[in-house]
């Protein structure tokens, strides 16, 4: 048992890491892998991968890639448990517990599945469940083991996912009524001031607008999609809005406030896009380059990969395993002829 303050999110494991998914996720959770006030749970959640996703090659890739890019980046393994979902069987049983005391009422109103619905709809299908999986209808339960499996008080996540950590509320307390004290009651932790960044088109860089650029991509590829970025058609020697402008975003994302307000100077100053581009992938390359050449070193050696999930699983599972032990005993599977209780 720890009494530090445990602090757990999970990745799920369907795409390659981007410079998106680096500044509002992978980067605060590396600064705080170093906190030894905290106690950091990080996980490849790679069960929740399957609920959208039926590709295995691509499962265990993105497993990998995104393993391997925050190990490069500096994930403090001594301090964080690092680990793989699948790798904790406790938290697949807990799950099943934890769907035996949930309402199917609530799952009814998660965003996910409420959106599935919507979607059928909108096509004007006579199903409205069309294509709609046990797995994307339970998500948020799965989600919810997760979270509690691990006692974790703060969970850092993406405005998207907090509906979630409110069901996982509901169902820790459920589950205490009903059972006993067990869980500790987790508070989603959504970070305000992480940027976020634009993609190739302009909007939101996310993977389902497919307009992302990746974090670890070799130099001249890199170049080449930093080219790519849509601006708008104004001239060089136009005084530039550096509001809306992805060049601008993706710079200041990285750059220290000093040197976003040099580039916002050399906005109103009118500096060319095709200038502007050179001077972004300069900046980017610059500050990727040690963490790419520690990644291509990671993507070459996936056994060595493998042996520090493992390790990860095993400090996990010193939490999971007497949880579960309890959690067993207090819904009534026990050992026959034991003590009673
Ligand atoms: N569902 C989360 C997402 O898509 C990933 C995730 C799975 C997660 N389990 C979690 C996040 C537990 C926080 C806690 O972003």
């Amino acid at each position: 048992m720890s009494n530090k303050l445990h602090v757990l999110t999970g990745i799920t494991t369907t795409g390659t890491p981007h410079l998106g998914n680096y500044v509002g996720a992978i980067r605060p959770a590396i600064e705080a892998s170093k906190r030894h006030d905290v106690l950091p749970f990080f996980f490849l959640a790679d069960y929740h991968a399957l609920i959208k996703c039926h590709d295995p090659q691509r499962v265990q890739q993105s497993t990998l890639e995104i393993a391997a890019s925050w190990l490069a980046l500096g994930l403090d393994t001594g301090n964080a448990i690092f680990y793989r979902q699948s790798d904790v069987p406790e938290i697949a049983e807990l799950a099943w517990m934890l769907n035996c005391v949930t309402a199917k009422g609530l799952m009814n109103r998660a965003h996910a599945y409420k959106a599935a619905v919507q979607a059928n709809q909108d096509a004007g299908d006579p199903d409205p469940d069309k294509g709609v999986t046990m797995g994307l209808y339970n998500y948020p339960v799965l989600m919810a083991a997760d979270i509690l499996m691990f006692r974790a008080h703060k969970v850092p996540v993406g405005r998207d996912q907090v509906q979630h950590i409110e069901m996982a509320r509901d169902i820790a307390g459920r589950f205490n009524h009903l059972f006993g004290e067990h869980f500790v009651i987790p508070e989603a932790v959504i970070s305000e001031d992480t940027a976020t960044l634009l993609g190739l088109d302009g909007r939101k860089m996310s993977k389902s607008y497919d307009n992302t650029i990746p974090l670890f991509m070799a130099e001249k590829p890199f170049r080449k999609i930093i080219n790519k970025i849509k601006t708008n058609s104004q001239e060089p020697g136009e005084p530039k809005d550096p509001e809306g402008c992805t060049l601008f975003s993706l710079f200041k994302a990285f750059a220290t406030p000093e040197e976003t307000a040099a580039i916002r100077i050399r906005y109103q100053e009118g500096i060319g896009w095709g200038e502007m581009k050179g001077v972004l992938f300069e900046y980017l390359n610059d500050h990727l380059k040690d963490a790419r050449e520690r990644y291509d070193a990671l993507m070459e050696a996936p056994k060595a990969i493998e042996e520090i999930l493992l390790t990860g699983a095993e400090k996990a599972r010193a939490f999971s395993a007497p949880l579960m032990k309890e959690v067993r005993h207090s819904i009534g599977i026990r050992p026959l002829g034991g003590q009673p209780q």
